[in-house]
């Protein structure tokens, strides 16, 4: 049986690719390494039972000892999400960024080395290309000029695996993604946060003018790239990973007010982003054609499903708002799970 160790699988992507994994290849055996920082959240998981197929290891990435020793088994391949990845939580403070980013990727690539695995993708962001103008699109060879502490630090590890690759024939593969969306998103980020702000009648701050594009992916299309590059991305490649979907966020805040039936007078504007960067646009022709990527449904439709999702497990979310999702792990897996 093929086993494959994903970090930060606690998260939201992480949490999403491993409910894709268990439908689309159930039989891999899958090993989540999380450490549970305030995004990682195992209520997203509850649905997966402990068994054969799927183990999970409570250890932080950037502690090399630690995780050599928890991890007592063969790990055939890597899928590294774990990471810090709220721009504004890195502009407050960057330390954790730097550790879990940088070092913690450093210390993944050298036990996956030790492992002597057959591949490790490691999943990045459009961040680390920087901000675009009115026009044009990153594509794989745009030089990469990130802007905040998060994406510097995601850049740092882009080129840590560039650099393994390079010198020691590391099986590394990066994709780079734009703006997902989607079920098990922590409510800090815009979608989530706009969609449980206006549920509760709550002001839904906008940054700046709001005419800052991002290009929207429905996380199980990010997740189906990621697997895509796993199976089929050659190692020492880059793949663009996007939705095809640039919005301004006043027009996406506009049509969650629109779905929740919600005033437009709801929306505040606040005091912009430091260093916002104003447009990213991703070119995924190569993911296309190399991998056979594509989108599974488009902005309407990955929309609806997300408010939906959201209205249907508002104890989800405000589990995370009161903190009453901290206690899951004690109370549903005891003090330790790697035993
Ligand atoms: P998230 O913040 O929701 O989840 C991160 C997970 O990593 C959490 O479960 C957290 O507990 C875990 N983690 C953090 N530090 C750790 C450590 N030291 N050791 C072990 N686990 C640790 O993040 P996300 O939005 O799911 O993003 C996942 C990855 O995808 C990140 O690498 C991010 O840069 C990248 N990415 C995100 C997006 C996006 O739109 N959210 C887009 C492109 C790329
Ligand atoms: O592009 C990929 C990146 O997308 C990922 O690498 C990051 O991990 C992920 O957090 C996301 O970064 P952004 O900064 O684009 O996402 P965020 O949801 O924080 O903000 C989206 C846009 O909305 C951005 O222009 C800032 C704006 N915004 C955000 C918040 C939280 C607001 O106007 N108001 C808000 O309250």
């Amino acid at each position: 049986m093929t086993t494959l160790l994903v970090t930060g699988g606690a998260g939201f992507i992480g949490s999403n690719f491993i409910h894709l994994l268990r439908r689309e290849r159930p039989e891999i055996r899958i090993v989540n390494v999380d450490v549970l920082t305030y995004a990682g959240n195992l209520e997203n998981l509850k649905d997966v039972p402990l068994d054969d197929h799927y183990r999970f290891i409570r250890c932080d990435i950037a502690d090399n000892q630690a995780l050599k020793e928890a991890v007592d088994e063969k790990i055939d391949a890597v899928v590294h999400f774990a990471a810090e990845s709220h721009v504004d939580r890195s502009i407050e403070d960057a330390s954790a960024f730097l550790r879990t980013n940088v070092i913690g990727t450093q210390v993944m690539i050298d036990l996956a080395r030790a492992w002597d695995v057959e591949k490790f993708v490691h999943v990045s962001t459009d961040e680390v290309y920087g901000s675009l103008g009115d026009e044009g699109l990153f594509t794989e060879e745009t030089p990469i000029s990130p802007n905040s502490p998060y994406s510097a630090s995601k850049a740092a590890s882009d080129l840590l695996v560039r650099a393994a690759v390079e010198t020691h024939q590391f099986p590394g593969i990066i994709t780079r993604c734009s703006n997902n969306y989607g079920p098990y998103q922590f409510p800090e980020k815009l979608i989530p946060l706009m969609i449980s702000n206006a549920t509760e009648d709550k002001p839904l701050p906008i940054y700046g003018d709001g005419m800052n594009v991002r290009d929207w992916i429905w996380v199980d299309d990010h997740c189906m790239g990621i697997l895509l590059a796993l199976e089929k991305g050659k190692p020492g490649h880059v793949y663009n990973l996007g939705g095809k979907s640039e919005l301004t966020n006043m027009a996406v805040v506009k049509a969650i007010l629109k779905s929740v039936d919600k005033p437009e007078s709801l929306i505040t504007f606040v005091t912009d982003r430091k260093g916002h960067d104003q447009r990213y646009a991703i070119d995924c022709s190569y993911a296309e054609k190399e991998l056979g990527f594509d989108r599974s449904i488009d902005f309407e439709e990955g929309l609806k499903r997300t408010v939906d999702w959201y209205l249907e497990n508002e104890s989800w979310w405000q589990r995370i708002k009161t903190g009453a999702y901290l206690e899951y792990y004690d109370r549903h897996y005891g003090k330790d799970l790697s035993e």
